[in-house]
């Protein structure tokens, strides 16, 4: 209570007496939880003035390993990345990790984003997919990957019961293990914390950069050091196109003894709405693209093409090692990130507000600010239209719509390769809807080998076709 009131948040308290037994000691739980001591600097620095975007100076793009390697010696250094990556993956030192603490309100769907049905024929769900591109790669490096899902409290249930009640999609349930993020308190404008009810406060997930500290709070980061995971590969759950693992980027991550790295996709144009890695003082930054100055998005090179062109899936290997070293300590500085939003709450009477315009900030941390705190950082080139559907809005960009087609015409892609001949409108887009289940062709060579076993040759103009 004191601290509380040190913090000059003694309007928390007001209600209190009012509230039945069990709700007192729960809420008493809750505001205990907070970093009391933190918490007036933030006020300070980021609710009470708007703070300004402090931007590295000189900011220049950072560089990145092509995805088609430039001369003999990169190829033979891509083919030992390969081989690097493969050893990792058989001998179990990699596991999967997904932040999936969101929900898909911004998809109108109301439930975790992870079990939205996104494939384009089957209709199975994000989870589903991932879970059968782990089963097939499991296969493929003779081992038993483990998953990592991170929740918040708001869909820590919904998701642990979404695996239980559909026998987690075929994957043994001890390779599946769930650890949830931590909260923030909303904030309202004039730097006093909201209030959800008489006996909560308005708290929302502490953006995915906490995972690194929930990985170590959870007791998650012991579980992987005791079963010999060295290597995370980390994902959002918005993007079925990602491959899971890549033996290659892995690779390259260990090769070249980076603690945290990234994959860089080139940017459809200037001001695609993902971060931006660039470099400042010899550290990796990636500048989200609302940050990014006109000046620089537009910026190109002397043959015409962006200056910043790498563009971040959010797709990345980070070393156990690294979580271990930055959350030593049970504590982690990341830059915060106010977010103006409407925050359901109570006003000083106790009556429920739902605003219509923002009326506090909630702050969040990004995981990739953990780049510049790496003493070793590297960037892999990866083809966008094999390895980025992120599913966004309901309709337009990044949508469930564009996904789709995406997923689509990476499956036609594929089957080409097997030389399918596949019915393509005037325009070059597939007239057709395929759909491979991840646990039956995850790479080119279970394409061959499913086409050749099932003898595949052509497809009908207008086909809508699932194969497992
Ligand atoms: C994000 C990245 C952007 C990147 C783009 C690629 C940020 C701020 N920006 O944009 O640089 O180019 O993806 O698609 O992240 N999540 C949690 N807990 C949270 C918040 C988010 O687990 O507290 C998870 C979500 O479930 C999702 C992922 O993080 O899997 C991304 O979150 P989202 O808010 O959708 O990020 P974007 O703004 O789309």
């Amino acid at each position: 209570m004191q601290r509380i009131q040190t913090a000059g948040q003694e309007h928390l308290l007001k209600f209190f007496e009012e509230l039945p037994e069990d709700k007192q000691s729960a809420y008493l739980d809750e505001l205990a939880s907070q970093d009391w001591e933190l918490l007036p600097a933030l006020i300070r620095e980021y609710v009470l003035q708007k703070p300004a975007i402090a931007l590295p100076e000189n900011l220049e793009p950072a560089p990145y390993f092509p995805l088609e390697p430039r001369n003999g010696s990169e190829a033979d250094y891509y083919a030992q990345a390969d081989v690097a990556g493969a050893e990792a993956l058989s001998s179990g030192k990699v596991a999967a990790i997904t932040v999936a603490g969101g929900q898909g309100s911004r998809l109108g769907f109301d439930g975790p984003k992870g079990t939205y049905p996104i494939a384009p024929v089957s209709g199975k769900t994000l989870f589903q997919y991932f879970a059968e591109a782990l089963q097939s790669a499991s296969r493929k490096y003779n081992t038993s990957l483990h998953w990592y899902i991170m929740t918040s409290v708001i869909n820590d249930k919904a998701t642990r019961d979404f695996f239980a009640g559909n026998d987690y999609f075929g994957l043994p349930a001890d390779r599946v293990h769930f650890f949830t993020q931590g909260f923030m308190p909303a904030i309202g404008y004039d730097g006093k914390l909201l209030m959800a009810d008489k006996g909560a406060l308005a708290l929302s997930p502490d953006g995915h950069g906490g995972t690194l500290l929930a990985l170590r709070k959870s007791g998650m980061l012991d579980d992987m050091k005791a079963r010999g995971v060295e290597y995370l590969s980390y994902f959002q759950v918005d993007n079925p196109l990602v491959p899971v693992v890549d033996k290659r980027f892995i690779g390259l991550h260990i090769l070249e003894k980076s603690e945290m790295s990234a994959i860089t996709l080139a940017k459809t144009n200037a001001h695609e709405k993902v971060g931006n890695f660039c470099v400042a003082n010899g550290k990796l930054h990636v500048i989200e693209y609302s940050d990014l100055p006109e000046a620089l998005a537009l910026a190109t090179d002397a043959n015409g093409k962006l200056k910043f062109i790498a563009g971040s899936p959010a797709i990345h290997v980070i070393s156990r090692a690294f979580v271990e070293r930055l959350t030593s300590g049970g504590r982690l500085e990341l830059d915060w990130h106010r977010a103006d939003k409407k925050i359901k709450c109570i006003d000083s009477n106790g009556s429920a507000v739902e605003p219509d315009s923002p009326n506090g900030v909630k702050l969040e941390s990004f995981i990739f600010d953990a780049l510049k705190l790496a003493g070793k950082t590297m960037i892999f080139e990866a083809d966008r239209k094999e390895e980025f559907a992120p599913t966004k809005n309901a309709t337009g960009v990044d949508s469930v719509e564009s996904c789709r087609l995406m997923m689509i015409e990476r499956d036609c892609r594929r089957l080409e390769r097997c030389g399918v001949t596949v019915p393509r409108k005037a325009d070059g887009s597939a007239d057709c809807a395929v759909e491979f289940s991840p646990k039956a062709v995850w790479d080119d060579e279970d394409a061959r080998n499913y086409v050749a076993r099932h003898n595949i040759s052509c497809i009908e103009p207008g086909a809508s076709l699932y194969w497992e």
